[in-house]
């Protein structure tokens, strides 16, 4: 996680600097600094919490060189002296991954005299860099040996005391230069510095760079100097603007019927991309967080239509585990950010063994570029943490796949039908997108405690799903459970009035499930139900009616109400909604 912003040219605000990171605030949130040059010196000012904060200490002053970061702590609490950036010497640097030996480095350094001021591997990779820069007095030398002694993963910018160049390298987390006609930004994403220019390179692992105000030059790892590929970004910049809506999360959720239509409409026109799935054996889908609850449905799709055997891991567990991954199979990552450290090395050791296939929806990112074949998602830049449109239109490109299978197997039963239920189901998702009864029902439980949500067979994975949403929004504690095991143990936790939400969409299990959600009722449980199917008989009184489609189609319509919810229990309770605590949208570290 944690961000970086830097920039190098004529002359730019400090203020414009930190408009740029404040961009990559999703990154983490829990200190910020800032390095500038300042009538030739090194300015520094670091601060605890939010760019905010940050930001009452900086004046409107220009600047030809910054380099600036936004932390989500690892090594050392979330405080103003562990933030960055680290000067040590005559080396400042900001920092994103983790230096793994980083122990073992400070003992050494720490035997030649070096004192360290914070718990931070950070400043142990300054030292280092400051050590190597006294030893061979060449910057770029001391670069290229330091990629040889520093492990695990970094993206850093470098400033160096009595130069007026920028410096970068990285090895496993993203970083990214943007060129303007006057100057350099660089960033670790494209979207934050999208407002000064959307022409970028992507820098390669252990490739690094000298910066200067009028001249890029990369160089790999044996310091031959490369040629590289400027590349221009596609999304407007009203994707990083709230416009109207109160939250991210809100207007994200929003632009769900658009995603839908556009990631659908991209892979029919572009049906050769999609790749054949029945060509292999089994399946094997790794993933965290959300992109695994997609990984789930995604499972019980193909499993259910394609009969291939699908088994969904969680990413940060397939390495630890035994892995019966072979030539026949196809390994899918699931990941929106195409960073996340987990899936990026489980995908690098699958790669080994099978063909992989990423569905990504940020273009050009580890994940994207590490797998063998890559379908991108067509969400656009998704800003709120928790994920809504990125992770529906992972729904579709699973949807998509399975269609694709179908047809080679030529078991495509009524595509046309098919063709024009895909064709109304942006319009079932504003109709569903539009409805009062989220807030209502949010009115009824956002001061519970505890919540639970149950369904069996696909509607228990779109119950985890709901169920993380709920937690990580509005921080109330909930759990999903396969609604069948919920008296196995669970239900002993039900008391008067605690949420049970029932999801059912599957005529055929309604009775099981509508057994098991009377079972809380029994025990005072406050019931809500979300199903396709008619249960007015049943006179609860909060029920969300969803339209019933074709079985393909139902699981993009059944989580939407769930990230309503969980959107309007979060703003009864306060909560920060696109940022909530502790969390980071690019979990780049393991
Ligand atoms: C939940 C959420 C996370 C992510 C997870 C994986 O709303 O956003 O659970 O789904 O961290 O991230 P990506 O998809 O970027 O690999």
């Amino acid at each position: 996680m944690c961000g970086i912003v830097g920039y190098i040219g004529k002359k730019e605000k400090i203020t414009k600097i930190i408009s740029c990171l404040e961009n990559l605030e999703y990154r983490g949130y829990d200190s910020s600094g800032i390095a500038y040059l300042d009538d030739g010196k090194i300015n520094i000012i670091k601060k605890t919490g939010r760019i905010k904060n940050l930001k009452d200490f900086i004046s409107d002053t220009e600047t030809s060189l910054a380099i600036t970061h936004t932390r989500w702590a690892t090594h050392g609490q979330a405080n103003d002296i562990n933030a960055h950036p680290h000067s040590v010497g005559k080396i400042t640097i900001v920092h994103n991954g983790i230096i793994e030996n980083y122990q073992e480095l400070k003992n050494k350094l720490q035997e030649l005299g070096i004192i360290f001021k914070t718990e931070t591997d950070t400043e142990v990779a300054a030292a280092l860099l400051n050590k190597l820069y006294n030893d061979k007095n060449d910057i770029l030398k001391a670069i290229l040996a330091f990629e040889k002694i520093a492990r695990g993963s970094y993206a850093i910018a470098i400033i160096v005391e009595g130069n007026n160049n920028l410096y970068v390298v990285k090895k496993d987390s993203p970083l990214i230069i943007g060129l303007k006609n006057d100057g350099y930004y660089i960033a670790s994403d494209v979207p934050a510095i999208l407002k000064e220019t959307n022409r970028y390179i992507t820098l390669e692992d252990y490739e690094f760079a000298e910066i200067k105000e009028e001249k890029l030059t990369i160089y790999n790892n044996k310091m031959e100097i490369v040629n590289y590929e400027v590349k221009a970004f596609e999304s407007g910049v009203e994707q990083i603007d709230k416009g109207n809506y109160e939250h991210f999360m809100l207007k994200e959720i929003n632009e769900e019927d658009t995603v839908i239509k556009n990631t659908f409409n991209y892979y029919f026109e572009h049906f050769d991309e999609i790749i054949d799935i029945t060509k292999y054996k089994n399946i094997e889908i790794i993933a965290c967080g959300s992109a695994y609850n997609v990984g789930l449905i995604g499972k019980n799709l193909i499993e259910e239509n394609l009969d291939i055997k699908t088994d969904v891991y969680l990413a940060s567990e397939y390495r630890y585990q035994k892995q019966f991954t072979e030539k026949e199979t196809l390994v899918i990552a699931i990941s929106q950010s195409g960073e996340t450290a987990d899936t990026l090395a489980a995908i690098k050791i699958a790669n080994k063994k099978a063909t992989t296939l990423s569905i990504v929806n940020v273009i050009d990112s580890s994940i994207a570029r590490e797998s063998k074949q890559v379908l991108y998602t067509k969400a656009g830049i998704e800003i709120a943490v928790a994920t809504t449109k990125a992770y529906i239109s992972q729904l579709v490109v699973l949807t998509m796949l399975v269609i694709k299978g179908l047809k080679v197997k030529e078991q495509l039963n009524d595509e046309k039908s098919l063709l024009s239920e895909i064709e109304n189901l942006p319009k079932l998702v504003r109709n569903l997108i539009e409805k009062d009864d989220y807030k209502k029902i949010a009115e009824k439980i956002y001061k519970s405690n505890d919540m639970y949500f149950i369904g069996r067979g696909i509607d228990a994975s779109i119950a985890r799903e709901a169920s993380l949403k709920m937690k990580e929004v509005s921080y109330v504690h909930s759990e999903y459970y396969a609604a069948g095991e919920l008296k196995h143990g669970t239900i002993s936790l039900i008391e008067e009035k605690t949420p049970v939400i029932g999801i059912i969409s599957d005529i055929n299990i309604l009775p099981k499930t509508m057994s098991n959600i009377k079972e809380t009722a029994s025990r005072g449980a406050n019931i809500i139900i979300v199903t396709s199917e008619d249960i007015s008989k049943e006179n609860y009184k909060y029920v969300i009616n969803i339209s019933k489609v074709n079985k393909l189609l139902q699981p993009i319509l059944l989580v939407i109400p769930f990230q309503l919810l969980a959107y309007e229990t979060a703003k009864l309770r306060g909560c920060s909604i696109d940022k909530p605590r502790n969390l980071a949208k690019s979990v780049t570290v393991e």
